[in-house]
């Protein structure tokens, strides 16, 4: 590996939420190189790679074509209850996806660098540190935990990197917990929002921004990394109507249990932040001040 200046990363998973951001957000000094399975705007055919990561070949070829000094995986099963109704594809996409990725990275020398979730854990007890013991408690936090000791086990340089409830905007993407919440009350919509659901809101872009860092410096094993505020579902709509004077009474507080969703949720489950604080120091802003952004953007793509 080179000394951290104009390193190459190959960003897989790039057409995904935070795919994109990786690939967007200002950073500078690497060469990032986008690879998706179905590479869709803003990226040009010509300008993506085609990878499907449960495609060992795919996975290889991208590699040994792009030379990269690191990859960062942001390719996931991570719709929760869609790996619920289908296990099967969650755990090729998910752990066989990553194990492909390990592979071709063990061959050619290349660090790479995995996000995961605050669902390994079972949230009885959150927030967590990284040395608390898991214990996922659906399909989507199983093949996550999965997935990490793959890469744990594996003699392959890089860490893995746990997040939770990404927010922030990208055209084109799926809806997030923050903008389907800003959307709806925008359109008067009433919502049912979970009261016993509590965890870190993360910025995307500053989830990127970190991630990048990290291929500049020799950390191997877990690190979580989320934004600093630990609140439940329900408070973040709550600061969302505040922040963009909202009618909060189009807000119903509702229980998971009535909520009922397919796969069951761990309702404590934040990520404390100690590890991370201490060896990078990242640069957090506050949820209040994200939202902002993240609203202005919202407002500008509308037109
Ligand atoms: N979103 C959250 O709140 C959250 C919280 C904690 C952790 N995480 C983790 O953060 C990471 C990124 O999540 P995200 O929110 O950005 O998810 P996302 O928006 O759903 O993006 C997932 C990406 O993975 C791609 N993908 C799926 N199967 C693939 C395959 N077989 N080969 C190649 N690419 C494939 C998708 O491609 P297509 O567009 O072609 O489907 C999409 O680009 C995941 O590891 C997730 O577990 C997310």
């Amino acid at each position: 590996m080179g000394d951290g200046s104009n390193e190459t990363v190959l960003i897989v998973g790039a057409s995904g939420f935070l795919g994109r951001a990786l690939c967007d957000v200002p950073y500078q000094g690497l060469n990032r190189v986008p690879a998706a399975r179905n590479p869709r705007p803003p990226f040009l055919e010509s300008d993506c790679l085609r990878v499907d990561v449960t495609d060992a070949e795919s996975v290889v070829r991208a590699v040994s074509q792009v030379r990269p000094d690191w990859v960062i995986n942001a390719a996931a099963e991570a719709g929760v209850d869609r790996c619920e109704r289908n296990p099967g594809l969650a755990h090729r996409v998910n752990v066989c996806g990553t194990r492909n990725l390990i592979r071709a990275c063990e061959n050619a020398g290349v660090g790479l660098v995995t996000v995961s979730t605050n669902y390994v854990f079972d949230g009885q007890a959150g927030p967590y540190a990284e040395t608390d013991p898991t214990n996922p408690v659906n399909a989507y936090g199983r093949t996550k935990l999965e997935a990490e000791s793959v890469v744990l086990d594996s003699p392959c340089h890089g860490p893995v990197v746990r997040t939770a409830v990404l927010y922030g905007y990208r055209t084109g993407c799926r809806p997030n917990f923050v903008t389907w919440a800003l959307e709806s009350l925008l359109c008067g919509e009433t919502i049912r929002v979970v009261t016993d659901e509590w965890a870190n809101p993360t910025c995307v872009d500053e989830l990127a921004v970190f991630l990048l860092g990290l291929c500049r410096r020799k950390f191997r094993g877990v690190i979580h990394f989320a934004g600093p505020e630990f609140m439940s579902r329900y408070e973040m709509v709550k600061r969302i109507c505040r922040c963009f004077n909202l009618d909060a009474d189009l807000v119903v507080p509702v229980t998971s249990r009535e909520l009922g969703q397919i796969a069951p949720r761990p309702p404590c489950a934040g990520l404390k932040l100690d590890l991370a604080r201490e060896l990078f120091d990242p640069a957090l802003k506050s949820f209040s001040e994200n939202l902002k952004r993240t609203g202005e953007e919202m407002r500008v793509a509308a037109g």
